[in-house]
């Protein structure tokens, strides 16, 4: 059997170029012909979404669509991917519900909307009445053994719960009284969902963080592996997007942006937005766009040596930390003030109140939401 050690070098190993789903493949085919796991059955339903994380999915080049849902998931209910379409979808969907209640993979793509006891978002119909993506979502899950999000929209709402948010959408675990993995991005990454799922299957719930993101894909920084890094560390700052140096003036969110992005990369591990020539949007983070907007405006606050400081003051804060003898090359920079003066002049600062209380609200919302569900567990206990 594929060990998890042995999956979590793949993990790391796509970072030097190579394929993960590619690789992955001919290993999960082996660990399934000895018969001591069972392909996992996948239901993915999309409730208020463009579509755009199953189009991501369809870009995973290697292997080709066809052969990644044969062999390494059982899918059986998909708009966009399903064989069946129409009543055979829904028969296979209820045949799953009946068979394999508690045993299947829910994924959901897209916000939850709530408007109108979601009447805004019919998804199918059922005995001749349309169900509303609300009630689906809460019902599957309810059925589920894991519920898996994908994409910004279906983890913490997206551009669908932009303000003033009038279809009053939410994330999935907003609704949903369950764990709820959630693997965002705008879209997600290939290699994110199917990471996820395969993960799920063969050894259980993976590492997550405080955003129940699998932190395989979503534990690091992407300013702390940036390939612009050291311009940053150099004070050599583009002016617009697309031109050579860090992009932090052009609005980059890399530095308040968890995901693996600059390692992993896109389009068959070739590129990524920050290479590309565009900064960083944030789009693995809550409360993105809004909190992540205006996208070319610089942040008011960065990271540095594990503390927050804003921009503004950064050579001033980190003068104190030189004092005492932490003079690495960075700290160096800006204490010289190469990095600050060239870090603020002549750029717009994004506000800091832009979308925060957005932020604040959704991890606030997480958090007691968790609270809740350890002291429900204790009491059972
Ligand atoms: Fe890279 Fe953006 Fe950080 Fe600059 S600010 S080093 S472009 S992640
Ligand atoms: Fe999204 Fe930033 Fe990666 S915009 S795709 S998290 S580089």
């Amino acid at each position: 059997m594929l060990s998890r050690r042995r999956f979590m070098q793949l993990v790391a190993l796509s970072f030097t170029g190579l394929n993960f789903i590619e690789q992955l493949l001919p290993l999960v085919d082996k660990t399934l012909a000895q018969g001591r796991v069972k392909k996992p059955t996948v239901i993915w339903i999309e409730a208020g979404t463009c579509t755009g994380d199953s189009i991501s999915l369809d870009n995973a080049v290697h292997p080709n669509m066809k052969k990644l849902l044969s062999d390494i998931i059982n899918l059986k209910y998909s708009w966009l991917f399903a064989a069946a379409q129409g009543d055979r979808a829904h028969e296979e969907l209820q045949k799953v519900l009946k068979e394999e209640e508690g045993e299947f993979i829910l994924v959901v793509e897209g916000s939850v909307i709530q408007a109108n006891n979601g009447k805004y978002n019919y998804i199918w119909m059922k005995d001749n009445q349309p169900i509303t993506g609300l009630e689906a979502v809460k019902d599957l899950a309810a059925k589920a053994k894991y519920v898996v999000t994908v994409g910004s929209c279906a983890s913490f709402g997206g551009p669908a719960r932009m303000s003033p948010n009038p279809a009053k959408s939410v994330g999935v675990w907003e609704v949903v009284d369950k764990l709820v993995i959630n693997v965002p991005g705008c879209p997600a990454h290939p290699d994110w969902m199917i990471g996820t799922i395969v993960h799920l299957s063969l050894y259980g719930v993976p590492e997550l963080d405080s955003l129940n993101r699998p932190k395989m894909f979503f534990g690091e920084l992407i300013h702390d592996k940036c390939q612009r890094r050291q311009a940053f560390e150099d004070g050599i700052f583009a002016s617009y997007p697309g031109e050579e140096g860090c992009y932090f003036k052009v609005g980059c969110k890399g530095p308040v942006t968890y995901s693996d992005c600059p390692k992993r990369m896109w389009q068959d591990n070739s590129e990524w937005p920050v290479i590309s020539g565009s900064p960083c949007i944030g789009c693995t983070e809550p409360g993105f766009p809004d909190a992540m907007s205006p996208f070319y405006e610089r942040l008011p606050h960065i990271s540095a040596l594990g503390r927050k400081v804003t921009a503004n003051t950064l050579g001033l804060s980190l003068a104190g930390l030189a004092g005492l003898g932490i003079t690495g090359h960075l700290v160096t920079s800006i204490y010289k003030g190469r990095v600050q003066k060239k870090l603020v002049e002549g750029t717009k600062e994004q506000s800091e109140d832009q979308g925060k209380s957005k932020l604040e609200e959704i991890k606030e919302r997480l958090a007691e939401k968790k609270r809740k569900s350890v002291n429900r567990r204790k009491n059972k206990w």
